[in-house]
């Protein structure tokens, strides 16, 4: 027994010294490792022998594994080399196709209607997320306990202020620009603003927690709803189309004065009635009015001498009319078969 092992040893050195491409030492390995290998069978077999021999026999065969296995992956790395070197690569061969990224459908519209209010000469305003009661409500003429806040309920922030009241939430519209924007650069001005708003909200195909909205405003002297008028005109065709129509209702918005709702005629059936715009043939879209005075107080200009309009609409909302999207979910769930259509 003794001897047939070593005889193995030396068979199997042998032959791995000759191999010389990493097929040929699978086959080695299978053929002598292998589970039904040659050494294999004679380790199994050492449980029948007599138990002087077994010990003897049990070592030196086992020490051979080692041995036999430690040649093998000391070939194996020097035939590996080798053959890394000779292996052919076809420069020809198409490379690898980088996944470019692309736009949000949302981003898109965003970049559109900012092009068009900075080619009015309209800076572009930017404000929190994580934004103080103030700023998203007080400031616009919506006090602590006006009923006027169950129209946007939110998200409270789980931390008191220096003054031991819970002052942060995030912002539910982008009109919290507004005061942000008077106090920064005064009257006259033209901005907007746009972004990230939240809401708490029970979340189904037309209502989402998480939505964008787009701001615009203007202050300056003898600003009248004319020129609230002109300017949504104008995003109405920038969105819809020339042929588009503005009609406006009277609306309560805390942070205007008059407020009002603007109905663009619906872009898909152009005004016949269709079932997106529950056959009315008009889209709600935008909330306007002109400046309460309140809010341009807070914001630290004097209504006696300015005035402005405001506006605010959705730009969730605006994707899901202008690509057609049926769930308001989909916008912010990350889902590619969603995203690469656009
Ligand atoms: N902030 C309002 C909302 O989220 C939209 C809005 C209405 C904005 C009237 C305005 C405005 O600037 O004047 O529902």
């Amino acid at each position: 027994m003794k001897n047939k092992l070593e005889d193995l040893r030396k068979k199997i050195l042998k032959e791995l010294d000759k191999a010389k491409t990493g097929e040929l030492l699978d086959e080695l390995e299978i053929k002598y490792l292998g589970r039904k290998g040659e050494l294999s069978n004679i380790l199994r077999s050492i449980k029948d022998l007599g138990e002087k021999e077994r010990g003897e026999i049990g070592q030196l065969a086992n020490a051979i594994k080692t041995d036999v296995t430690a040649k093998f992956a000391e070939i194996k790395a020097e035939v590996a080399g080798k053959e890394s070197i000779t292996q052919f690569v076809d420069v020809t061969l198409p490379g690898k196709k980088i996944e470019r990224g692309h736009l949000h459908p949302i981003t898109l519209i965003q970049a559109e209607l900012e092009d068009l209010f900075i080619s009015l000469g309209f800076l572009v305003a930017d404000g929190p997320e994580l934004e103080s009661d103030y700023y998203n409500f007080e400031a616009l003429n919506i006090p602590k306990t006006h009923p006027a806040r169950d129209m946007q309920d939110t998200f409270y922030i789980d931390k008191k202020n220096a003054a031991g009241e819970y002052d942060l939430l995030l912002r539910t519209h982008t009109s919290n620009v507004q005061v942000r924007a008077m106090q920064k650069y005064g009257a006259p001005l033209k901005a907007v603003g746009s972004g990230r708003c939240f809401r708490s909200e029970a979340t189904d195909a037309r209502h989402e927690h998480t939505l964008y909205q787009f701001e615009g405003f203007m202050i300056d002297k003898d600003i009248n709803f004319s020129h609230l008028k002109g300017i949504l005109e104008l995003v109405g065709k920038k969105l819809f189309g020339p042929d588009t129509k503005l009609r406006m209702r009277p609306k309560f918005y805390p942070f205007v004065e008059p407020g009002t709702n603007g109905e663009y005629t619906c872009s898909l059936c152009h005004g016949q009635g269709c079932r997106v715009c529950k056959n009315s043939g008009w889209l709600e879209i935008v909330g306007a009015g002109l400046v309460h005075p309140n809010v341009l107080r807070a914001g630290g200009i004097d209504p006696e001498i300015y005035s402005g309009y405001a506006f605010g609409f959705g730009l969730s909302r605006l994707a899901q009319l202008k690509y057609g999207i049926d769930d308001a979910r989909l916008a912010m769930s990350g889902d590619l078969r969603f995203l690469n259509q656009f």
